[in-house]
């Protein structure tokens, strides 16, 4: 048996870095065979707007919001690893608007071959991340499987009219981004040891950070359309948003908050799969400026793993809600707006 000290996280994941989510196109055409489903009235947010979490309204002022992620470890401190699939996992609950009430936790670990402690860390990093959000821990269910794999269900609430989808942004308005991006770089580079210590734990912070105060901080303005940016990357999350919300969306590379050593981890090679697939599927619809090589354009759909929320705001709100957030400690920019021209498309400046 491995035990705790021997063992590298990331090295037991066979694929490992990027979350690995199956791509758009994939899911597509496994979803296409689906029996269309009774329409129900209730069902305010459903399968099809690409949404980040479902809601089902209960009563005219409380609705449920529903989500569920997991996926092999990107890191290799398990306490670290729970920490983070737990804050990637709630985060779909605040991109929607809503508070995080219960969770489940989904375990695969190699109970025979693989030292106990590790699950025993992955679960403690995750409860006490449950635990800052405020929600509770009600269950869960494991199974043996030779790759670990963790993540949550989450359950929580929200007011019916207070919804944040990814489908209501307006011409105008500014987009806020409330973390840096490069996460997949930066996690493939560990794999290939490429940071120091001091970098990992920036990193680890990161990724760990709930996105709690951006979506408390947002509830005080117009905000009018709200998503995570994760496995898809900022550009693909900001599609999903220019097409669900019929608009244009404009992005000032410039202004897009990076962690540190981005570009020149990408230049040496460490761009990963998964980031240059999402590439590839936004192409057609993402004007890049010409000059902007394909490190830059790969960077942008860079996939992320618990990234920050982009809210799309309204422009005379825009600056002190930014404000508010810098004060709260959130390292948030300004990185672009919405537009009417070319709705369902990206222009990237
Ligand atoms: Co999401
Ligand atoms: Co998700
Ligand atoms: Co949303």
């Amino acid at each position: 048996m491995e035990t705790f000290e021997q063992v590298k996280l990331t090295s037991l994941s066979s694929k490992g870095g990027c979350g690995c989510k199956i791509g758009p196109a994939d899911l597509m055409e496994v979803l296409r065979n689906l029996p269309a489903a009774m329409p129900n009235r209730d069902l305010l947010v459903g399968l099809d707007t690409s949404d980040d979490a479902g809601v089902y309204r209960l009563t005219d002022e409380i609705a449920l919001v529903q989500t569920v992620d997991f996926f092999t470890p990107i890191v290799d401190d398990p306490y670290d690893f729970g920490q983070i699939a737990a804050a990637n996992a709630i985060s779909d609950i605040y991109a929607m608007g809503g508070k995080p009430l219960t969770v489940l936790n989904i375990v695969a670990f190699p109970i025979s071959t693989l030292d106990k402690r590790i699950l025993s860390e992955i679960l403690r990093g995750a409860a006490d991340k449950v635990q800052e959000a405020g929600a509770t821990l009600v269950g869960g269910h494991s199974i043996d499987d030779k790759e670990p794999k963790f993540g949550l269900a989450v359950t929580g609430l929200i007011h019916p009219e207070r919804i944040r989808t990814n489908a209501a942004a307006k011409p105008g308005d500014r987009l806020i981004l409330t973390k840096p991006i490069g996460v997949g770089i930066l996690t493939t580079s560990i794999k290939k040891e490429q940071l120091s210590l001091d970098e990992m734990k920036h990193l680890t912070k990161v990724m760990a950070t709930l996105n709690k105060t951006a979506a408390e901080t947002m509830e005080s303005y117009q905000v009018h359309a709200c998503t995570d940016v994760t496995g898809f990357g900022l550009i693909g999350h900001a599609l999903e948003m220019a097409k669900g919300s019929n608009v244009g969306v404009r992005i000032h590379k410039k202004d897009v908050p990076l962690l540190p050593r981005v570009r020149e981890l990408a230049e040496k090679g460490f761009v990963p799969g998964g980031s240059k697939n999402n590439f590839n599927h936004v192409e057609n619809h993402v004007t890049f400026p010409e000059e902007m090589d394909q490190i830059d354009r790969w960077i942008l759909c860079d996939a992320v793993t618990s990234g920050g929320l982009l809210i799309s705001v309204s422009e005379e709100d825009a600056e002190s809600m930014l404000e508010e957030l810098k004060q709260a400690g959130v390292e948030a920019g300004l990185i672009g707006e919405i537009v009417m021209e070319k709705p369902g498309h990206i222009i990237v400046d």
